[in-house]
């Protein structure tokens, strides 16, 4: 009973108390494992979560790409991670805001069979940009991009591939709306912006689930302590600092279902604290079928690929 009103209070939920609270339930070893011989794709490694998501990978054995827009950041963090160079690290440069960058990087730098994927990047820009596809910045970088390098990726994951979303706790508080998703109403909100492209992801990630066999799922860390929140929302970080995450502790849930053994079978489903959760708090935001079935005509057209067929 304490726990169910602790979670529904949002912050003891989200907080690091919540994480400490629900790890108290985590089954001991689900993250022993030798992850040797797999071959694992971390966008956004060179920051916050995604290091952590990279950390936990590497040094349980597998082969690490670190997917970073900034090569020398994505060194700098390699070599403080892994000064030994004893781990499978490899930077490799991606703009997931720009078509072309993600095309490049699929040709000349990706391996050639795949594990896993964990979308990670993420960006809250406070301004409304174009991108040079055309496209919202947001909407690029944490939804059309990450969808472009799945589907690029996609005959290069093994059949049994992991392909992890990192969403967020802020999508309980969008609606799936297709039209506002690709353009924002001026004036632009950032944070709206943000949290209708995270409400998409976990929309998507159910999509790509009645598609294929890959075990595909989305997570949302909580509240991390990380250099994106300490950017993006300097107000909401100086109230909260003293309760945030660690961002390991926020990276946890990505880290297990990209790793271990319990987190075979994740059905499209979102997680939290290594457990599926809702997708809503409140029918508000329930979606129709037909907005469903707007945002995969959407994307697929965005990015030129056959909504019958692909994924398929
Ligand atoms: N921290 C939290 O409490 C929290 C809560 C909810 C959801 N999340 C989600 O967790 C993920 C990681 O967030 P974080 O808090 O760790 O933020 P962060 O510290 O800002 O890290 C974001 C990462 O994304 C990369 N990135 C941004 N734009 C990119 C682009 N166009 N192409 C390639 N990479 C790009 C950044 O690269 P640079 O290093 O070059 O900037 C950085 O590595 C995000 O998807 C975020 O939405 C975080």
């Amino acid at each position: 009973m304490l726990d169910r009103l602790l979670d529904a209070s949002i912050v003891f939920s989200f907080d690091r108390t919540g994480y400490r609270r629900h790890a108290k339930g985590f089954a001991a070893g689900d993250l022993d494992v030798d992850l040797t011989g797999r071959t694992c794709l971390v966008t956004g490694a060179s920051s916050g979560l995604g290091i952590e998501i990279a950390r936990g990978l590497a040094e349980r054995g597998a082969s690490v790409h670190m997917l970073c827009r900034d090569v020398g950041k994505g060194e700098a963090v390699r070599d403080a991670i892994d000064g030994a160079h004893a781990w499978k690290l490899v930077v490799a440069p991606i703009d997931l805001s720009d078509f072309e960058s993600i095309r490049r990087y699929v040709q000349t730098h990706a391996p050639s069979t795949i594990d896993v994927l964990v979308h990670n990047a993420g960006v809250l820009p406070d301004a409304r940009t174009s991108t040079a596809d055309g496209l919202e910045l947001t909407a690029a970088t944490n939804l059309v991009g990450p969808f472009l390098l799945t589907h690029l990726l996609w005959p290069r994951l093994r059949p049994d591939a992991r392909v992890i979303h990192v969403s967020s706790g802020g999508m309980y508080s969008q609606k799936l709306d297709v039209p506002t998703l690709f353009d924002p109403p001026e004036p632009f909100d950032g944070v709206a912006a943000y949290a209708r492209t995270k409400r998409a992801q976990v929309v998507l990630t159910e999509l790509l689930h009645e598609r294929s066999t890959r075990r595909v799922s989305s997570m949302h860390p909580g509240w991390a302590d990380t250099p994106g929140v300490q950017t993006s929302l300097p107000r909401f970080r100086r109230v909260t600092k003293a309760i945030l995450r660690t961002a390991a502790e926020g990276a946890d849930t990505a880290l297990w279902l990209a790793a271990s053994p319990a987190a075979s079978s994740p059905e499209g489903r979102f997680y939290f604290d290594r457990a599926p959760r809702s997708t809503h708090l409140s029918r508000r935001t329930h979606e129709r079928p037909e907005d469903r079935a707007q945002l995969w005509r959407t994307l697929c057209e965005r990015i030129g690929a056959d909504p019958d067929t692909a994924f398929r």
